[in-house]
């Protein structure tokens, strides 16, 4: 089958990555994944590679002249193995120019809060200090910014006054794992185009259930 060639690059645990592995398995997403490129040999999502057949590659800035190199390997290494759609999970560096040139609007990226509230590091901490009622997650198209590019989908999870950095994490993780599979299936089924700043969605369907938080007594 002609199926979209997906690239993951992770720089960790790789929860995401699984996410679509499954869902791949599952036959809820028909993609071929056809590579893991990591920046740390340490990263768990290697694990996960191998556990499912999938080929891994690890490339370490260091070992490269520039950050510039570094990009263009990484777009050279992907375009060998077919791929067309190249999908951030967890990967821990701002993507340069030369991938982002050699996949136009083909980079996704999972971000761990509302954008564009909170972007960079630790969203979720910055949340909780920020004093938000309601936090979540957002997939959206990388651009040169930081998690500043088109949104595709995003998911709301209430903040609770007990919530931790952990707690927070974990219930904003949960729905992640679901909204990264949705946006790489959207993409496959040809459903997405970007016009200016936004994402229009064919077939789009709104789930008209709300959060309020704290609720309301009326
Ligand atoms: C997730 O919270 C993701 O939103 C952020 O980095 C974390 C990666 O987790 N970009 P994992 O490696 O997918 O488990």
């Amino acid at each position: 089958m002609g199926h979209l060639g997906i690239g993951v690059l992770a720089s960790g645990r790789g929860s995401n990555f699984q996410s679509i592995i499954d869902a791949v398995e599952r036959g809820y997403l028909r993609v071929t994944l056809r590579v893991l490129v990591t920046d740390n040999p340490e990263a768990f999502a290697i694990e996960r590679a191998k556990n499912h057949g999938i080929e891994h590659l690890v490339m370490r800035p260091k070992e490269f002249a520039s950050r510039e190199e570094y990009f263009e390997r990484i777009a050279a290494e992907l375009k060998r193995r077919g791929v067309y759609l190249v999908v951030l999970a967890g990967f821990m560096r701002i993507v340069g120019k030369p991938l982002i040139d050699a996949f136009p609007g083909r980079i996704m990226n999972i971000h761990p809060a509302l954008l564009p509230s909170f972007p960079g590091l630790h969203g979720q901490r910055q949340a909780l200090d920020y004093g938000v009622k309601i936090s979540g997650c957002t997939v959206h198209f990388v651009d040169e910014g930081m998690d500043t590019g088109p949104v595709i989908i995003q998911a709301a999870v209430p903040v609770s006054p007990d919530d931790t950095e952990e707690t927070l994490s974990e219930r904003i993780l949960k729905l992640e794992h679901r909204i990264f599979p949705e946006a790489i299936r959207l993409y496959a089924e040809g459903r997405l185009r970007v016009e200016g700043k936004a994402v229009k969605i064919f077939g789009y369907e709104l789930d008209k259930g709300h959060i309020v938080n704290p609720l309301l007594r009326h």
